[in-house]
């Protein structure tokens, strides 16, 4: 789809503290270029762990480099005692793009649960910040309720707070292909993108629906990214073990259909 352009998203997760954050961001930055990497035709995003943020705002900013930047979360408060967590505002500051919400991750080690997804898209979104909100059934789901069900409902709660005008991206990663090595097919994830993409024309309209970018994300490599690539509904990735291999990154951000 011409309207949309691909992402490709490294969610670093808790890996790279900030001198490898920016001896990672920088050298990837040269990498693409040296490849002449088309940055306008298929954008690249990295989401470093909090710490890190600031040391690569800086670095991007300083040298110019076409990457953005996200966080892996965010808080669904403004400011206040809530000990340990990080404002949207802040985010904001650092200018990040993005903030990756209610990751597999979250859900399952700190319970997060539809609500909270949702509190959290809503505050993104007030703050201008992209949610990259991450919606995936585990394999348990898939048995009883087959492949969209679930990331269905979880889209459907995560986007009650949030309007028309708001920007976003969806990232369809299903539970067990994550870390797994055992990625979904093309086939799958188009499926459940196409159903995705019909909640959101559904909730906010069809402008928004041909407009979203809705991402795969579970075992993704260089060897299997072209196959999601080359799927109607599928545009791009959110990348996690291979988003940590310069060269494997580079691969995936530069694929071909
Ligand atoms: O957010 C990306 C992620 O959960 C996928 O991880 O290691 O299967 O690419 P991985």
């Amino acid at each position: 789809n011409t309207q949309r352009t691909p992402l490709i998203a490294g969610n670093w997760k808790m890996n790279l503290d900030h001198l490898q954050a920016i001896a990672f961001v920088q050298k990837l930055a040269w990498n693409l270029k040296d490849a002449k990497h088309d940055f306008a035709a298929v954008e690249v995003a990295v989401f470093p762990p909090f710490t890190d943020l600031r040391s690569v705002q800086t670095l991007v900013s300083a040298d110019k480099l076409p990457v953005v930047f996200g966080a892996q979360d965010v808080s669904a408060h403004d400011s206040g005692a809530f000990t340990g967590e990080i404002s949207g505002a802040f985010l904001a500051q650092l200018e990040c793009t993005y903030v990756l919400i209610g990751h597999s991750e979250r859900r399952t080690l700190h319970g997060e649960n539809d609500e909270e997804v949702a509190a959290k898209v809503t505050a993104a979104v007030k703050h201008g910040l992209v949610p990259i909100i991450c919606v995936g059934e585990t394999a348990a789901d898939l048995e009883l309720h087959g492949p969209s069900a679930v990331p269905v409902a979880q889209l459907r709660t995560a986007l009650s707070g949030i309007d028309s005008a708001a920007d976003i991206v969806v990232a369809y990663e299903p539970v067990w292909a994550i870390g797994s090595g055992q990625a979904a097919t093309p086939e799958q994830a188009e499926q459940v993108a196409a159903q995705l993409r019909l909640v959101l024309s559904e909730t906010l309209g069809q402008d928004v629906a041909d407009k979203t970018r809705i991402l795969y994300g579970g075992s993704v490599k260089g060897v299997n990214i072209a196959g999601y690539m080359r799927e109607p509904n599928v545009d791009g990735a959110l990348v996690g073990g291979a988003s940590l291999d310069i060269d494997e990154f580079s691969s995936i951000v530069r694929f071909q259909k």
